[in-house]
């Protein structure tokens, strides 16, 4: 099975949310969840007006993901950045490794993903690659919290 890899960009909708938290809370479990099922591991990096969604996993499991992410109503004007073969996965250790990036809460970001965030409708594989990269350093250096990203 060889692994596969698809970072999308969408501008976010959060208009009909009494809870942009809370609803940003259950669609990652339930996200997890299925991509625990699908096998597909990966990130969400979100920002004021979008969200940059790293999937990774055989190619059928992430296309299908990616379909799935197309027809949630909050998601607008979805843009792949970056799709093909890879040699490893990023995100091995989480099935939905999330990022607040909203302005509010960017104090701590790399700057990788910092630059990501001021820019997400224009990103470009360099920049999510890089910003992604970032993100899963993070990640790797958090292996005491790890478990709870698993969920
Ligand atoms: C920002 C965002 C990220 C999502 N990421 C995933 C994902 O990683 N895997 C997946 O299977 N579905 C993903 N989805 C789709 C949601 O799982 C699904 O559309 C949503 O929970 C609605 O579920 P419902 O049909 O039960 O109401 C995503 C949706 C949004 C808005």
């Amino acid at each position: 099975m060889s692994l596969h890899i698809l970072c999308y960009v969408a501008r976010f909708d959060a208009s009909a949310m009494a809870s942009i938290d809370q609803d940003i809370e259950r669609t990652l479990a339930r996200s997890r969840r299925l991509n625990r099922m699908n096998g597909v591991t990966g990130a969400m990096i979100l920002t004021d007006t979008a969200v940059v969604q790293w999937l990774e996993g055989d190619e059928a499991s992430v296309v299908d993901t990616f379909a799935c992410a197309s027809a949630d109503p909050r998601l607008a004007q979805l843009r792949q950045v970056l799709r093909g073969p890879a040699a490893e996965r990023l995100f091995a250790p989480s099935w939905m490794y999330f990022v607040d990036a909203r302005s509010d809460s960017r104090a701590g970001l790399a700057p990788e993903i910092a630059a990501l965030a001021a820019d997400a409708e224009g990103a470009t594989p360099a920049m999510v690659r890089a910003a992604m990269q970032a993100a899963a350093k993070r990640l790797h250096a958090c292996a005491a919290t790890r478990a709870a990203m698993l969920v």
